[in-house]
């Protein structure tokens, strides 16, 4: 949303550099944007109007950095954000800052971005800066935004910068990079920071829901059951369990390589010293979800290093979900109940608090802009799954973000997938936002902190238990969905 793509020194990241090559659609680019870098007064009026008690957005790292390293910082970039938060603060609007949302400075890209260790130190560098700069008024911390998108779409399928697409070798080693870059961060803060600042750092892990496709086929389950371990065990179960890769994981690209006659993925292992800096790392479980998925074995078990040719698995969708203006997202609101379950039997327990951070569906394609009465049905359908996580299933969320506040540059798509509950006129020179009835919406569910005539029951979906996966639903619940 900040534009400002190249103002008070600010440095090219890779996102800048993809955009300017023609990389995304219809050649756009993230040069100007929502122009958010000149409209903090603005945005801060939106999110008031919305009576928001919290705002998530990410420092770019080249803003303040240029060439990646400290001694580049730039005072006007630092402005930038000390501004920011202190608008949000004046408003009661808690600042939940992101270090890391995948724009990295296109100079440390050159040094070979993730896939250099060395990048380790100097992202810890450029945390330990921000904790120190901003961390007097910042009390939440997310050190990566979705790495499983940072090493699946920029290191796997090159749908995203880098554009590197050597799924069996560049997406783990940039992945276990990661990992090891925000432990050392937690670390840092924790040592540091900590007993001063009184403030907590977590990562966010995106992920699907992943549903067998045949329930009584335990091929299927197992595939459902990989995908899950794949998207999120490969992140979580190190940060919140031990430290290690999910044994699910690790057992399949064995087997994989068994197979094939050249290895097909390459997973890097942690050091016995490793694995106890990695475990326990997040004050935190960052949740963000969109969809789900059915899930089957693959129709082609192939030596191709595809990710899901490593995983083993095909996607499909149930026709009866409700299609978006996004190719990949359905409606399936139930999904994330048990995503949620499965989050915090899998990882998170009683101890660790989830936030959910990130959901929501893109404007319907030639549908009121303005009128969009179909993202206020997803987040309204989400949201009571949420509720239900909590109050049926004592699930511990306590956060709930949408994406987004305004209309935004969406990566390789551009500004064709539109998030906003704002509506920005890419065309208006003064990018003029417009309240869609989405944010009406979203403000009333704030303000009554849920629905002010609980919905709850009013959906309650078929509970179907998945066998080999801890009992994901007490049996008296099922019984109620039965009855419902
Ligand atoms: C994008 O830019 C390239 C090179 O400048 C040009 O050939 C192409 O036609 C452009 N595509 C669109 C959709 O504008
Ligand atoms: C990795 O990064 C360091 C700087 O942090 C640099 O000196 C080194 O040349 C880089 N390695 C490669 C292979 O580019
Ligand atoms: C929005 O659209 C719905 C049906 O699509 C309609 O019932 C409602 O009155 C509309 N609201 C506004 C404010 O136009």
């Amino acid at each position: 949303v900040e534009g400002g793509w190249a103002e008070d020194g600010k440095g090219e990241s890779i996102w800048d550099w993809f955009g300017q090559q023609g990389h995304v659609h219809m050649n756009q680019t993230a040069n100007v944007a929502c122009d958010s870098y000149h409209k903090i007064d603005y945005d801060v009026y939106l999110l008031r109007g919305l009576q928001s008690k919290l705002y998530k957005f990410s420092i770019s790292w080249p803003r303040i950095f240029p060439t990646g390293i400290r001694n580049s910082f730039s005072p006007q970039g630092v402005n930038y954000y000390n501004k920011l938060i202190n608008r949000l603060l004046d408003s009661n609007i808690e600042p939940m800052v992101t270090l890391f949302h995948w724009d990295l400075p296109q100079t440390l890209q050159d040094l070979g971005g993730w896939q250099n260790e060395s990048i380790i130190d100097t992202f810890a560098d450029y945390a330990d800066f921000c904790f120190a700069t901003f961390g007097d008024r910042v009390k939440f911390w997310i050190t990566f935004h979705e790495p499983w998108v940072i090493s699946y779409a920029g290191y796997g399928t090159g749908q995203h910068p880098p554009g590197i697409t050597d799924p069996g070798v560049a997406s783990y080693k940039v992945a276990h990079s990661i990992i090891k870059a925000h432990a050392k961060a937690w670390h840092l803060y924790d040592d540091r920071y900590r007993s001063q600042q009184h403030g907590k750092v977590g990562i966010v892990l995106n992920s699907d829901w992943a549903e067998p496709k045949t329930p009584t086929s335990s091929e299927d389950v197992k595939a459902a059951e990989r995908y899950m371990h794949f998207m999120l065990g490969w992140f979580a179960h190190p940060i919140f369990v031990n430290g290690d890769y999910p044994d699910i994981l690790k057992s399949q690209i064995q087997q994989k390589n068994q197979q094939c006659s050249i290895p097909v993925a390459i997973l890097p292992s942690f050091s016995e010293e490793e694995k106890s800096i990695v475990k326990g790392t997040a004050d935190f479980f960052g949740l963000s979800h969109y969809t789900s998925r059915l899930i089957s074995t693959a129709v082609n078990d192939t030596c191709i290093p595809a990710y899901e040719n490593v995983v083993n698995f095909s996607q499909h969708v149930d026709p009866s979900w409700p299609q978006t203006a996004s190719s990949w997202i359905r409606v399936v609101p139930w999904g994330l109940r048990r995503l949620l379950k499965f989050v915090s039997q899998e990882y998170t327990g009683t101890r660790i608090p989830i936030y959910i951070a990130g959901n929501g569906v893109p404007t319907e394609d030639g549908g009121d802009v303005i009128n969009d009465t179909k993202r206020m049905d997803y987040f309204r359908l989400y949201i009571n799954e949420a509720l239900k996580a909590i109050k049926l299933d004592a699930v511990d969320v306590q956060t709930y973000i949408a994406r987004s506040l305004i209309d935004g540059f969406e990566g390789p798509m551009g500004y064709s997938q539109l998030f906003g509950l704002h509506h920005v006129n890419f065309e208006d020179g003064n990018r003029q936002r417009t309240p869609k009835e989405s944010a009406y919406f979203f403000s009333s569910v704030i303000e009554n902190n849920g629905f002010p005539k609980e919905l709850l029951y009013a959906h309650l979906p078929f509970l179907f238990i998945y066998p080999s996966f801890p009992s994901l639903m007490p049996c008296w619940l099922m019984l109620l969905g039965w009855i419902y």
